[in-house]
């Protein structure tokens, strides 16, 4: 392929295309590539199955190849080699697997985007709980999205392991360490959590019981501004705060919106949450939220008596176009959705089961 393109003589990449896999194709050099590494991480595809599945992850793990020189990322077709992809046990496709090579194998289940996809491997390559000093304590607070570090006091040795065990059920999304500095004469145990896209810093002391460490990790962890799923709304709706909903059709749209709205949700993080929603895959929520599932858009939801706002306008949502729109509503210039509106979706307003 690559051939015929410098032919013609166009540009071997152009802007957004996919890129070519550049499988292991001898049955023997994917055993050999896991035993000669430390860790391997491989993708297992099945060309000719879930197809666009396949060229999405096509694309991603060609930036990973790229940017991760050095490490081993390989990939197999596995209709190519059945026989060394029976041998690794894969079932479903496209997988993502890190081999060690003391025969431990994790599974990655996060997106199969670039940036998550490293992010993960980076972790796989830390130990558990970090050593941390004063000198490369600020170095490891940005090397990840989500990072916890511990000062305990000595004596604690119970807490140590806790935390432990913690940051080792967690150690695939997050980054965790333990801080050596001044820990001799440290009275009090603290676990403080940077969260570097919401640039938020959190702390706990309080650190006795059993749940207190994983419910702290959730917190610090969860999004200001989270994606509503089927999985998740539950913990949204019980809180009783109104929800700013955002339909969207795409990543970038989400991405855009998070970015520009993301103080406002801080502002307001006592009282709403902000969250983004696939208008796609929830058209009927979209609907229900008084909005035109094909255009999406912005709607506020109150759970307790279920009134529903839709943002009627049509410009841009920038933070101060949103919080006009909030204030309106608090001061009681804008009346809830009445369920009936002609060129608006659905039928039926308020209800949120069906999100
Ligand atoms: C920080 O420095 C200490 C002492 O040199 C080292 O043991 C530790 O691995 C370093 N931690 C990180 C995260 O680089």
């Amino acid at each position: 392929m690559k051939n015929w393109r410098a032919f013609f003589g166009l540009p071997v990449l152009l802007a957004g295309q996919a890129l070519a896999w550049d499988h292991i194709t001898e049955p023997g050099s994917l055993k050999a590539a896991i035993q000669a590494n430390e860790h391997t991480l491989v993708a297992c595809e099945l060309s000719g199955t879930s197809h666009e599945k396949n060229q999405a992850l096509e694309t991603e793990w060609t930036k990973i190849q790229e940017n991760e020189e050095g490490s081993q990322v390989v990939s197999v077709d596995c209709s190519q080699t059945p026989k060394a992809c029976e041998e690794l046990g894969v079932s479903s496709f496209p997988a993502i697997r890190l081999y060690h090579r003391d025969g431990r194998l994790d599974r990655y289940r996060g997106p199969r985007k670039t940036a998550a996809i490293q992010g993960y491997l980076r972790r796989a390559l830390r130990p558990t709980v970090s050593h941390v000093t004063k000198k490369n304590e600020t170095s490891f607070l940005l090397a990840d999205d989500v990072v916890f570090v511990a000062y305990f006091a000595h004596s604690d040795s119970n807490l140590r392991e806790r935390f432990a065990a913690v940051a080792n059920k967690y150690r695939d999304r997050f980054s965790f360490g333990l801080s050596s500095d001044n820990d001799g004469k440290r009275q009090e145990s603290i676990l403080t959590c940077h969260n570097n896209p919401d640039q938020l810093q959190r702390s706990i002391a309080e650190l006795s019981t059993a749940d207190s460490l994983e419910g702290f990790v959730k917190l610090c962890a969860t999004p200001l501004i989270p994606e509503l799923t089927r999985r998740n709304e539950v913990s949204f709706y019980q809180s009783g705060k109104s929800l700013v909903h955002y339909f969207v059709h795409n990543d970038k749209q989400r991405d855009e919106y998070v970015t520009e709205i993301r103080p406002l949700a801080k502002k307001y993080e006592e009282y709403l949450h902000f969250t983004t929603t696939d208008a796609d895959e929830y058209a009927d929520a979209v609907a229900m939220m008084g909005l035109e599932p094909s255009v999406g858009g912005l709607s506020v939801q109150n759970p307790r008596n279920g009134d529903v706002f839709p943002y009627p306008g049509r410009q841009r949502l920038t933070a101060a176009v949103v919080e006009a729109f909030l204030v309106d509503i608090i001061q009681g210039r804008v009346q809830p959705w009445t369920g009936e509106h002609g060129q608006r979706g659905g039928q039926g307003g308020g209800g949120h089961d069906e999100l």
